[in-house]
């Protein structure tokens, strides 16, 4: 890593650091591939000089816009390779682990599966590709309850890192993620994988599962927080949720945390009755609720992180256009400015025209 003039920068460098504008305002993320654009954005906003990793990408004219997609570069590379066999493989210890507690109902090696979720994390923290862009390529993947919790567990890490949580907090809320949906195991999955809408009686079903989840980690040797997050991660902070309809004041930091990743995970995975929520119209819709369901100040800091790591990938508009995400407005999130070729589209002049997915 050194530290580099902005005049001497070249196309293809890679930044090391998050690059903020004077007002706070993210620029640029870590690990984003330097383009003559990019530079010429650093200058317009007065930056002197920034951090460089010590790695070069492969050449500029294979990232430019004939090239392959971020998406594409991401799933190619080898990093992306090993932490999707690492994801799997949590994800088959998961559901070996947990069958046996469900079937059994014995105790079993948390422990275990805890620390293989942060062995994964902690490798993929040195790769050159964040997590962030981790994830959002394995949403094509099988979405079980198991890859759900070790996903959300994942994000959960990630969210308590945003929030400054100390090193334990950031365990124990990457745990909560991992087993804040086990009562589903005790859900059928003719309910669980129904297409369609549920009736009645079967969303009274669905919502056992929290009731479920803490009779199943009742007896384990966890946190309390563990258990109150499987318990409670469906209450809402204006009352709505469920299962006792608790306000704000008897939900936990953790499992207000836990409820803003479980639904923003839902929503932006592929279920058997819908395709995958683009991420940026999940960002709108959580917003929109932000005030009254969710914690604020936890919903802010998440929407603005999750937002800030899209800089730098391609996306396809409602107008059929195709272009890279190069900034984020921090007070409407949803609303990017696009390169599209030489030109820029800022859509939060343009409300009509929207993001629809990632490429
Ligand atoms: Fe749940
Ligand atoms: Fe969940």
């Amino acid at each position: 890593m050194k530290k580099i003039l902005v005049r001497d920068l070249k196309p293809g460098m890679i930044t090391a650091e998050d690059i903020y504008s004077i007002n706070g305002q993210l620029i640029l993320s870590r690990n984003y591939i330097l383009t003559p654009e990019s530079i010429e954005r650093l200058e317009s906003f007065a930056i002197y000089s920034i951090r460089i990793s010590d790695r070069v990408s492969t050449p500029l004219q294979e990232i430019i816009n004939q090239g392959p997609s971020a998406k594409e570069r991401v799933r190619a590379n080898p990093d992306f390779v090993a932490f999707k066999a690492s994801f799997e493989e949590n994800v088959e210890t998961l559901k070996t682990t947990l069958n046996q507690v469900v079937t059994a109902n014995s105790n079993f090696d948390a422990e275990n599966v805890i620390s293989q979720t942060l062995s994964l994390i902690g490798k993929s923290e040195k790769s050159s590709i964040s997590m962030m862009d981790m994830l959002l390529n394995m949403r094509d993947y099988d979405d079980s309850t198991y890859a759900h919790m070790v996903n959300c567990s994942i994000l959960c890490n990630i969210f308590a890192g945003w929030l400054r949580m100390e090193q334990d907090e950031r365990i124990l809320a990457t745990t909560c993620g991992l087993f804040h949906d086990i009562g589903n195991l005790r859900i059928s999955e003719e309910i669980l994988k129904k297409p369609g809408s549920l009736n009645f009686r079967e969303y009274e079903v669905v919502k056992r599962h929290t009731l479920e989840g803490y009779s199943i980690l009742s007896s384990q040797n966890l946190h309390p927080e563990v258990k109150n997050s499987a318990l409670m991660h469906h209450e809402r902070c204006d009352g709505t949720g469920y299962p006792y309809g608790f306000t704000a004041e008897k939900i936990s930091r953790f499992t207000k945390l836990v409820a803003i990743v479980d639904v923003y995970n839902a929503m932006t995975s592929k279920r058997v009755y819908r395709r995958a929520i683009c991420p940026f119209a999940v960002v709108e819709d959580m917003q929109s609720k932000e005030f009254s369901q969710y914690d604020p100040d936890m919903m802010l800091t998440f929407l603005k992180n999750v937002s800030n790591s899209f800089i730098g990938n391609r996306v396809r508009l409602s107008n059929g256009i195709e272009g890279e995400v190069v900034f984020i407005h921090q007070d409407d999130l949803a609303h990017p400015t696009i390169q599209c070729g030489q030109k820029f589209l800022d859509l939060s002049m343009h409300r009509d025209i929207k993001v629809t997915a990632i490429i």
